[in-house]
């Protein structure tokens, strides 16, 4: 068992560069299913969801090659069987993406129910609601939801949830049906507009990404493409949230600073020092912050996947702040932890109420989940002392380097094999 042993105190300074959007990521991958193609996908982080999606369309029978450590190759023509079975997907949540790619390109998928990050009931009656609208059916036999259409016909979808996955896996659906599919009240997160690029980039007609209502005519087929896709909002975030919890001056580098627009409008509201530029954005931070509340909300509102690590920066914030989290139904699993830190957070419904503390101290500590993980270390790099973080696989799932990362930024950090405390970098 690894864990982080991270030593706070030092200040962060230099340049980070963000990798590829593991959101973005894990929906274009499945999403090459849909080609007729090779895909080339290109900024593809190297990390453990990407590793898992490309291990289940393997199995498939597709044939996935990379290239180098970002970029891999994408023939699905091996696929024989739209089957995804529960050993395969059990890891991760966004593998219910290949309900959506299957039935667009076979007009049949089993797939067992997903697993994923534990932030409460998470449901797909939407994304059901969604292929039933267009024509299909489905079933639910010993936990794999079995979906099958004669034929996939263009329709009119209202989700009556703002819903990444729904949105998602009903434009994966909608491509190739016959017609026009008009999806209303859809999610507008950037990976939604990334996905909508991607398959436009394969001869897919889709248009509206971005705003609530998308609009796709099917095709009769998509080709193969080369597609680099966007960088990781929420990496970027938390590592702007490293800087501001550490203090220090660090540019980060390969962004895009409109993706970042409401964290960067609440490090400002903070006190923090961000100056934007075309592809980088620059925080300087004493590690001193001001109180604020946060709301999280759909895009463009504040993202619920940093609301653990705004809330680790709020700890240590000059007063009392309020996190209402709107998205998710238990997403304070990881206030035990911070706790353990010394916050002094108050858990109520959907609201965290933190009355700021001067310092945290270091302390072992769990990554619950994979944004709380990021939390901890967000709070370990300013806290007094040493803080040991177990269960590292969740950060893994999300974050690409992030030891070698925060290190070359002056970061005192490492991986240490819990067995033989043998250190890695
Ligand atoms: C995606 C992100 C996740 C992020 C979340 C919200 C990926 C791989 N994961 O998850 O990191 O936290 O968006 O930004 O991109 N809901 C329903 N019925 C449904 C589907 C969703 O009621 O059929 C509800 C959920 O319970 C939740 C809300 O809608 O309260 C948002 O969920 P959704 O946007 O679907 O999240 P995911 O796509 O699972």
């Amino acid at each position: 068992m690894e864990k982080l042993v991270i030593t706070g105190g030092n200040k962060l300074r230099g340049t980070i560069k963000i990798s590829g959007a593991k959101n973005a990521a894990v929906a274009i991958i499945p999403a090459a299913i849909l080609s007729d193609g090779v895909c080339l996908l290109e900024n593809i982080p190297d990390i453990e969801d990407v590793n898992i999606i490309d291990e289940i369309l393997g199995k498939m029978g597709a044939s996935v090659r990379h290239i180098s450590t970002s970029s891999i190759e994408i023939d699905p023509g091996g696929i024989k069987e739209p089957v995804a079975a529960y050993d395969l997907v059990r890891h991760m949540r966004a593998s219910s993406y290949l309900m959506g790619a299957l039935l667009g390109k076979c007009l049949r998928a089993d797939v067992a129910l997903p697993g994923g990050c534990d932030f409460g009931v998470r449901p797909v009656d939407q994304h059901l609601k969604g292929f039933g609208i267009l024509g299909a059916t489905h079933n639910i036999e010993d936990d794999m939801i079995k979906i099958k259409a004669d034929k996939l016909v263009g329709n009119h979808i209202y989700l009556d949830v703002v819903s990444v996955g729904a949105t998602v896996n009903v434009m994966l659906a909608a491509v190739k049906a016959e017609g026009r599919t008009t999806i209303e009240n859809a999610a507008r997160e950037p990976h939604i507009v990334d996905l909508a690029n991607f398959l436009n980039s394969m001869g897919a007609d889709v248009r509206g990404a971005g705003t609530d209502v998308i609009k796709i005519n099917g095709v009769k087929t998509l080709r193969g493409t080369t597609y680099s896709i966007i960088p990781d909002q929420i990496e970027a975030g938390t590592y702007m949230a490293a800087v501001c919890c550490a203090g220090g001056d660090v540019i980060i580098q390969n962004v895009i600073p409109k993706h970042l627009e409401s964290i960067t409008a609440k490090l400002r509201e903070m006190g923090v020092f961000i100056e934007e530029f075309d592809d980088s954005v620059r925080v300087v931070s004493d590690g001193k912050l001001k109180r604020c509340n946060v709301t999280t909300m759909p895009h463009p509102g504040f993202p619920t996947d940093m609301q653990p690590q705004i809330a680790a920066l709020l700890s240590t914030a000059d007063g009392t702040s309020i996190v209402n989290e709107a998205v998710w139904d238990n997403r304070f699993r990881y206030v035990e932890e911070l706790r353990r830190m010394g916050a002094n957070i108050t858990v109520d419904g959907s609201l965290a109420i933190i009355k700021g503390v001067e310092k945290l101290t270091g302390a072992p500590v769990k990554a619950t989940d994979l944004r709380a993980g990021a939390a901890m270390i967000v709070a370990a790099l300013g806290a007094i002392g040493t803080t040991q973080i177990e269960d590292i696989r969740h950060i893994q799932r999300g974050y690409e380097d992030v030891v070698g990362k925060l290190s070359s930024v002056g970061a005192d950090i490492k991986l240490v094999d819990d067995d033989d405390n043998m250190m890695k970098n």
